[in-house]
């Protein structure tokens, strides 16, 4: 029995040395070590011993389970060991790394510019105000001194949808609805917003594009006062060393009407490509509300007067940032919106 248990020993130890998972030990420790094991199958016999040889029996089966129960102890220890730095390696995070980078978006260049333009006239003073691009046609020319079959309705292809709704063609109509709103008030607001027009798509026209008007009323309104607005918003705009020049010009609803043009951007105002040689870029319409608009509006033109402007948003955006092509801010290239969002 004796020999049975020393074989037993050198069998089980031999094979423990081959283990090489968890699986494998443990099978092998309900192979020699389990109830039905091998060796509880030798102990067995142990009842046929005689007195004197069963403690020395006992004494050598303890001794061979003690050392394939520390074989199979060491052996864990070590797989348990290997599979706790297994774990810790593959959870282990380099806090050093460069971060990975959210695409973010970012504020349209259309949006950003006229943001810039109410923050100009925010800081003046003047409040925003907003009117539907859906208009009729009464608000878009009727109270804005352009009656029917008025000609100067040409200089503004339209959009109808009946005969009397159409889109609007300017952000003009929001100077009636707030005259109308503010009820004899005093009035500075600038209204932003799209317009609509039957233009076909070119490098400088939209059918749709963005107007920032301007409106104020109260007495005592000067063209001074117009001039020396828009030259402060000309120099946030464009830098200290931007000045103006306003040419007469012709709106229905003002009177007088200027054209406003500012020191080219490119060149400073010496000649350039870009001002076709003039020095001067035009950037938009203004003038004194024609008294008969004042009128419509419910004000009294003997008591108050005021100046109104009218600029396109992308055509300050395309000087602002030298691009040639209105149609890029809207065709949504991510290569030609990207540069905005870094500035
Ligand atoms: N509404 C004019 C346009 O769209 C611009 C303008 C506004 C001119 C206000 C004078 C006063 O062309």
């Amino acid at each position: 029995m004796k020999e049975r248990l020393e074989a037993l020993r050198v069998e089980a130890l031999q094979e423990l040395q081959q283990v090489d998972n968890p699986q494998q030990l443990n099978d092998l420790r309900v192979k020699y070590l389990g109830k039905k094991g091998a060796l509880t199958e030798i102990l067995r016999g142990m009842g046929g011993l005689s007195a004197e040889e069963r403690p020395v029996i006992g004494q050598v089966g303890n001794e061979v389970r003690a050392a394939i129960e520390g074989v199979i102890d060491e052996k864990q220890n070590a797989f348990l060991a290997a599979e706790t730095e297994n774990r810790l390696r593959a959870e282990t995070i380099d806090v050093t790394l460069p971060g990975k980078a959210l695409p973010t978006g970012a504020v349209h260049p259309l949006n950003k510019v006229a943001q810039e333009i109410e923050d100009v006239f925010v800081g003046l003073g003047y409040s925003i105000a907003e009117g539907p691009e859906v208009e009729t046609d009464y608000f878009n020319f009727e109270a804005l001194n352009l009656p029917k079959n008025h000609p100067a309705r040409d200089m503004q292809d339209s959009f109808y949808i009946t005969e009397d709704i159409l889109m609007r063609t300017h952000t003009s109509p929001v100077q009636v609805r707030t005259m109308q709103q503010m009820n004899g008030k005093p009035i500075k607001v600038i209204c932003p917003g799209k317009v609509y027009r039957r233009d076909d798509d070119d490098a400088t026209h939209s059918f749709m594009f963005n107007q920032i008007e301007g409106l104020v009323v109260g007495p005592n309104i000067r063209m001074s006062d117009l001039k020396g607005t828009l030259l402060q918003f000309v120099q946030q705009m464009f830098g200290e060393q931007a000045q103006i020049r306003l040419r007469p010009s012709f709106f229905p609803f003002t009177e007088p009407s200027a054209e406003v043009d500012v020191t080219c951007v490119q060149c400073g105002g010496h000649g350039c490509r870009m001002c076709k040689q003039t020095g001067w870029l035009e950037i938009l319409g203004c003038g004194m509300v024609h008294p008969r608009v004042l009128e419509m509006g419910g004000y009294d033109p003997k008591e108050v007067s005021g100046f109104a402007f009218g600029m396109g948003v992308e055509r300050i955006a395309l000087l602002k940032y030298g691009i040639d092509d209105i149609r890029h801010f809207y065709t949504n290239d991510q290569r030609f919106l990207s540069q905005f969002a870094r500035m």
